[in-house]
C-alpha cells in the first residue's frame, strides 16, 4: 500500500545553476532551506519584478528507509514555479514544465543502494511557451518550489488518484468511481471495495465491485452503485464524507488502498443564475491570489487555508475565483470545509502563446480537473486563458478535455471582449463598465445586460468574474473619501447584482491587494485593488460584504469613517457611510443626538444597504467633541462605538491566527498589530515602527523591524521544523512609544497527519 512522507525538509539551495553541479553539487556552496521555499524573499513593495526571474539549483540527499526498501519511489511536486528538470544521481529523471500544477516522477530505476542524490534545476524565468507568461501580467510568479514536496513509497502498482464521480437525485448518490491506477508489473484482475464514511468516521455504506488493471496507467471506472439517505453538501453546512476504494488481488492482498473526501451536491448553472442542490443562489464573491508579502507563493497551507476562513467567516462572500490559476490543495480543502464555492481557473493572463504553450495549457486543464476532481466546492471549470481573444482550435479542444475528463461541471473562459464566440456553458465577464461609463462619460451604469455583452440572440448562463478592481485601487493610509469611493463602487455592483435576474452573479477584483509588474501597480510593485490589503487587514469595502450576512448569525455595524472633523473637505466629517446590518443608526455628534438614519434606498436591492449619515449640525467653530454610532436591532442596542475629540496613541492592538503550531514541518501563521487610541480606534496616519522579536524556533518571514502601512502590519511567524521545543512566543515592541511590549505565546507540537522523511 502506498505511503506518503513529507520531503520538505533537508534541502539545499543556491540562486544559480551550473550544468557541471548535476552530478557533482559544490555542497558547501549551497543553504539549507525549508519547502515551501522562495528563490529570492523581496521588499515589501519597490522591488524589481525581475529579481525572482532566476535559474536556481535545490540539493537533497535522500535514502530509501530500511522499511521502504524494494518499493517503487514516486517524488510529488505540489507547486514549482515555472520548469524544473530533476536528475537523480546525475542522471535526467524528468521535466515538468507549469509553475501551478502538481507532477510526480518514478525514480525507482534511479536510486541505488545507500545514499543518493536529488537535483532539480528550477527555472522561474518568464518561459515564453508557459502560460501565464509570454506578454504583460498584473500579477508576479516568484520563483522556486514554493509547494509541498512529498515522496510516495509504493508496490509495483499503485492508485495515482480516484475521481469520485456520481449521479445525484434527491439524497440518492449513483456513486461510480473512476480508479486511475499506475501499473509497472503485469496485468491483474481486482476486486475494488468502496466504503463511505461520515465526518465522525463511520461506515455508512459499503459496496463491492470489480476491475481489469492493464499493464501501465489505466482507469476504470466502477459500476454506477446507489447510496441512499446522504447529507448533502450545503453552504451552511458543509458536509463531507470520505470514501476509501480498496483494491485486492485475487489472492486477498491489498494492492493499494486510498482515502478520498468529497460532499454530494448538484450545481446548475442557468440564464437566470445558478443553483445549488436545486435553490436558486446569488453568487456574491471576491477574487484571490495566493501571494503575501516577502515570500511570495511560499506560505505552508495553515495560511493558506485562513483565506478560505477570512473570505467565508470575515468577509461572507460565498463564492471565490482562483485568479489565474490553480490553487493550493490546503485552499480548495478548506473551501470544501467552510463552504465557499470555488470558481477554479487555468493559470494565464490575456496572451496565448505557440503551440508549445497551448500543450502545456492543455495539460494545465487535465492536471486542474484529476487533482480537484472531488472538492464539492468547485462548480466550475475555467479554462480559457483569462481575458483572451478568441482562438476557436484551441479553445474548442480546451472544451472537449475538460468535457471528457468532467460532465458533472459546467466549463467557462473568463473575457474582457464582447461578442466573443462562446464555446463554454457559461460566459464570463469581467464588467469595468461603471469606469468607462460613470467616471467618463458622468452616466450611471453599473453592470451592462448580458446580451449586450455577448452579443447573442438569447440568454445564456452567464456571470461576472471581475469589477471595480484597476478603476479605483485604495492603499491601506488612503484618506477616508477614497476609501469610501471604493467601498460605494462595490456596493452599488453587488446591488445590481442581485437587482438582475440575467446573471448567476458577479465576483469582484479582488479580496487582497498583491504583487506585480511595474506595467500595472502604484508604482510601487503594489496592486492596490483588494478590499483587504496585502496582510488581509481591512479596507472600508470589506465591510460592504462583510456587513451583509444574517444579523441572527453576526452583527456587524463599520463605519467608513475616521469621524474627525479636518480629515474631509471643509472641516466635515458629515456625510459618512456606515456598513451595518443593525436596523438603523442613531448618531451622536456635537454632543447631541442628531437623528435615527435607516438603510439607504441606493442600495435596495442588497440584503443590508449601507446607512449614509449625512445630517451634519455644526459648523468648524463649534467645539468638535467626537461622537458616538449605535447600532439597532429590532428595537435594542446592539453595537456602538465612540470617537474621541482628542484621539491619541494608546496601545497597539495584536491578534494572532492561531496560538498552536506543528513543530515538525514548516507551518506558519499570522499576527496583525495595529496602532490603536484610548477608545480601541485605529490610528492610521500613525507611522510607527515595530521591532519584532521571537523564541530560537520560530522565524518572522520577512524583515523583523518594519514601518506600519496605513497605521497597522501583518505578518507571518513560521517554525522551524529542526527545533522540537514545545514552546516559543513573539515580542513586539512599538518602538519610540511608551507603548508596552506586546507578547504572544505558542504551543507547538508534531503534526500527526505528516510524516516526514
Ligand atoms: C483584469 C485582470 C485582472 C486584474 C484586473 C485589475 O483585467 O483580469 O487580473 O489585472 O484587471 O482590475
Amino acid at each position: 500500500m502506498q505511503e506518503r512522507l513529507s520531503l520538505n525538509l533537508g534541502w539545499l539551495f543556491k540562486p544559480s545553476f551550473d550544468q557541471g553541479e548535476i552530478s557533482a553539487p559544490a555542497w558547501d556552496t549551497y543553504q539549507p532551506i525549508t519547502i515551501p521555499h522562495t528563490v529570492k524573499e523581496l521588499s515589501y513593495n519597490c522591488f524589481s519584478h525581475d529579481e525572482t526571474a532566476m535559474v536556481s539549483s535545490y540539493v537533497r540527499k535522500f535514502t530509501v528507509p530500511e522499511t521502504y526498501r524494494g518499493k517503487r519511489v514516486i517524488l510529488e511536486f505540489l507547486g514549482v514555479m515555472a520548469r524544473y528538470q530533476l536528475y537523480v544521481n546525475g542522471e535526467f529523471a524528468s521535466e515538468h514544465r507549469g509553475g501551478y500544477s502538481r507532477s510526480r516522477v518514478d525514480i525507482t530505476g534511479l536510486l541505488h543502494e545507500g545514499e543518493n542524490t536529488l537535483f532539480l534545476m528550477v527555472d522561474s524565468t518568464e518561459d515564453r511557451q508557459i502560460p501565464p507568461f509570454g506578454y504583460t501580467i498584473d500579477y508576479m510568479c516568484f520563483g522556486g518550489i514554493y509547494r509541498d514536496v512529498n515522496v510516495i513509497f509504493t508496490e509495483s502498482a499503485y492508485i495515482s488518484d480516484v475521481l469520485l464521480r456520481y449521479d445525484l437525485e434527491g439524497t440518492t448518490a449513483q456513486l461510480y468511481p473512476e480508479i486511475q491506477l499506475d501499473n509497472a508489473a503485469e496485468a491483474f484482475w481486482a476486486r475494488v471495495e468502496v466504503e463511505i464514511q461520515d465526518p465522525e468516521g463511520n461506515c455508512v455504506h459499503r459496496y463491492e465491485n470489480q476491475a481489469d488493471f492493464p499493464a501501465g496507467f489505466s482507469n476504470p471506472i466502477l459500476d454506477k452503485h446507489p447510496v441512499a439517505g446522504l447529507t448533502l453538501w450545503e453552504l451552511d453546512r458543509p458536509y463531507l464524507y470520505s470514501v476509501t476504494v480498496n483494491v485486492i488481488r485475487e489472492d486477498g492482498t491489498t494492492v493499494d488502498r486510498v482515502t478520498a473526501r468529497t460532499g454530494f451536491r448538484t450545481v446548475l448553472c442557468k440564464p437566470d443564475g445558478f443553483y445549488l442542490n436545486g435553490k436558486k443562489r446569488k453568487l456574491v464573491g471576491l477574487d484571490r491570489h495566493q501571494s503575501y508579502p516577502y515570500v511570495g507563493y511560499a506560505m505552508p497551507e495553515r495560511a493558506q487555508k485562513r483565506d478560505a476562513d477570512i473570505l467565508k467567516s470575515y468577509l461572507h462572500v460565498n463564492t471565490v475565483r482562483t485568479s489565474h490559476y490553480l490553487q493550493s490543495e490546503g485552499f480548495l480543502s478548506r473551501c470544501d470545509e467552510v463552504g465557499l464555492l470555488v470558481f477554479s481557473e487555468i493559470p494565464g493572463w490575456g496572451y496565448i502563446g505557440d503551440e508549445k504553450f497551448k500543450e502545456v495549457s492543455h495539460q494545465d486543464i487535465r492536471d486542474m480537473i484529476t487533482t480537484q476532481y472531488n472538492h464539492p466546492s468547485i462548480f466550475i471549470w475555467s479554462i480559457r486563458i483569462n481575458e483572451s481573444g478568441d482562438d476557436d482550435e484551441f479553445y474548442a479542444k480546451s472544451n472537449e478535455i475538460a468535457h471528457s475528463l468532467d460532465r458533472s461541471r459546467p466549463t467557462t473562459g473568463v473575457r474582457c471582449i464582447k461578442n466573443s464566440h462562446l464555446l463554454e456553458d457559461v460566459y464570463s465577464f469581467n464588467d469595468f463598465i461603471h469606469w468607462t461609463r460613470e467616471y467618463k462619460h458622468y452616466r450611471e451604469l453599473v453592470l451592462q445586460n448580458q446580451q449586450s455583452v455577448t452579443g447573442l440572440p438569447y440568454k445564456v448562463p452567464y456571470l461576472v468574474t471581475e469589477y471595480c478592481g484597476h478603476i479605483y485601487p485604495v492603499k491601506p493610509f488612503d484618506g477616508e473619501e477614497r476609501q469610501l469611493r471604493q467601498a460605494q463602487v462595490h456596493a452599488r455592483v453587488q446591488n445590481a447584482n442581485y437587482a438582475r435576474n440575467d446573471a448567476m452573479g458577479a465576483i469582484g477584483w479582488c479580496a487582497f491587494d498583491y504583487q506585480t509588474h511595474g506595467d500595472y501597480g502604484s508604482g510601487d510593485k503594489i496592486c492596490y485593488h483588494g478590499v483587504m490589503d496585502i496582510f488581509r487587514m481591512p479596507k472600508y469595502a470589506a465591510y460592504v460584504y462583510r456587513s451583509q450576512v444574517d444579523p441572527e448569525q453576526e452583527l456587524v455595524m463599520e463605519p467608513c469613517t475616521l469621524f474627525a472633523r479636518g480629515e474631509n473637505d471643509d472641516n466635515k466629517p458629515i456625510p459618512f457611510m456606515v456598513c451595518t446590518n443593525c436596523d438603523y443608526v442613531e448618531v451622536e455628534c456635537y454632543g447631541k443626538n442628531i437623528g435615527r438614519f435607516f438603510p439607504s434606498l441606493v442600495y435596495s436591492s442588497l440584503p443590508h444597504p449601507p446607512i449614509m449619515v449625512d445630517n451634519d449640525p455644526g459648523t468648524w467653530v463649534d467645539l468638535w467633541q467626537g461622537g458616538t454610532i449605535i447600532g439597532y436591532y429590532q428595537g435594542k442596542e446592539v453595537l456602538r462605538r465612540t470617537y474621541s475629540r482628542d484621539a491619541y496613541l494608546k496601545d497597539l492592538k495584536v491578534t494572532v491566527d492561531d496560538t498552536q503550531l506543528h513543530n515538525t514541518v514548516p507551518d506558519a501563521t499570522r499576527v496583525t498589530a495595529a496602532f490603536v487610541d484610548q477608545l480601541g480606534n485605529p490610528l492610521p496616519y500613525y507611522n510607527g515602527v515595530v521591532c519584532i522579536e521571537t523564541s530560537d524556533n520560530l522565524d518572522v518571514m520577512g524583515p523583523r523591524t518594519v514601518a506600519v502601512v496605513g497605521g497597522h502590519i501583518g505578518f507571518w511567524v513560521q517554525t522551524k521544523p529542526i527545533c522540537r521545543k514545545e514552546a516559543g512566543y513573539v515580542k513586539i515592541r512599538a518602538i519610540n512609544t511608551d507603548i508596552p511590549e506586546k507578547r504572544i505565546d505558542f504551543t507547538l507540537c508534531p503534526d500527526d497527519q505528516v510524516r516526514v522523511l
